[in-house]
């Protein structure tokens, strides 16, 4: 699959730094990204500060209704506790649309130590709120945000995606390769609980080996 055939991407919450981070990789591959807010001043604020590092590349910004209404693929980039919340407002753009979240839910005293969201995963919550209207792909995180606005940086590690329809899984490994990474299709929607409670696995894993940037890598696939 070609960037070409992904049309707008928004990103619900890119005004933080891991939806600010893939808006500016997938805009410098050629995506057509607008990132949501709150507030649209706010996103149109922070959009044009990112669109200040790409080469003549714009990233459109608006509040998170509007951004997802424009949207072909809606990314959700937003902490765990505000994900209802947020998904609630912009309940009515979803229908027909995919939504690739990226939330991972840190619910214990110590970010490195899992407690699963109490609905199985925060992808499955979403999924569950969101009904069957809209498609609900989990992907992304595993991936730390430190390196992400950082352009030198390739990144060395894989994607899971999660999601119970191979073509929606194959658009969000298609955006992890605009964004230098590759992904990997790891089964239904259900298993995003794995990927999420590795985010809290590669936390500790930072910690302990101070560093900002443990990510995971699957072996064993064919070429
Ligand atoms: N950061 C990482 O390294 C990393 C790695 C893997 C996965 N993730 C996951 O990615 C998601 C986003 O992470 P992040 O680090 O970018 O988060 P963040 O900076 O704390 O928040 C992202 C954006 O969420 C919006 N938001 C909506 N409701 C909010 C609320 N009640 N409180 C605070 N912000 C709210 C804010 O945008 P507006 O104010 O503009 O609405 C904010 O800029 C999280 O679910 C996280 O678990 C992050």
């Amino acid at each position: 699959m070609s960037v070409n055939d992904l049309g707008v991407i928004a990103v619900i919450g890119g005004t933080g730094s891991e939806g600010s981070g893939f808006a500016l990789r997938w805009a410098r591959a050629g995506l057509d990204v607008v990132i949501g807010s709150r507030m649209a001043e706010k996103g149109q604020r922070v959009a044009a500060e990112l669109s200040e590092r790409l080469d003549g590349v714009t990233i459109r910004g608006a509040d998170n209704l509007s951004a997802a209404a424009q949207a072909d693929v809606v990314v959700l980039s937003v902490p765990y506790e505000s994900q209802e919340a947020n998904l609630a407002g912009i309940a009515e753009a979803l229908p027909g649309k995919l939504l690739v979240t990226v939330v991972a839910p840190l619910l214990g005293e110590k970010k490195g130590r899992y407690k699963p969201a109490p609905g199985g995963s925060a992808a499955m919550e979403a999924q569950a709120q969101l009904g069957d209207d809209v498609r609900v792909v989990a992907a992304f995180q595993n991936v730390g945000a430190h390196h992400l606005a950082d352009f030198d940086h390739e990144f060395d590690c894989d994607v899971l995606v999660c999601g119970n329809r191979k073509a929606d899984r194959e658009i969000a490994v298609a955006l992890a390769g605009a964004a230098g990474m590759r992904g990997v299709h790891a089964g239904a929607l259900q298993n995003a609980a794995v990927a999420e409670g590795l985010t809290a696995v590669l936390i500790s894993i930072n910690a302990i080996y101070k560093t900002r940037s443990a990510g995971i890598r699957i072996t064993g696939l064919p070429q």
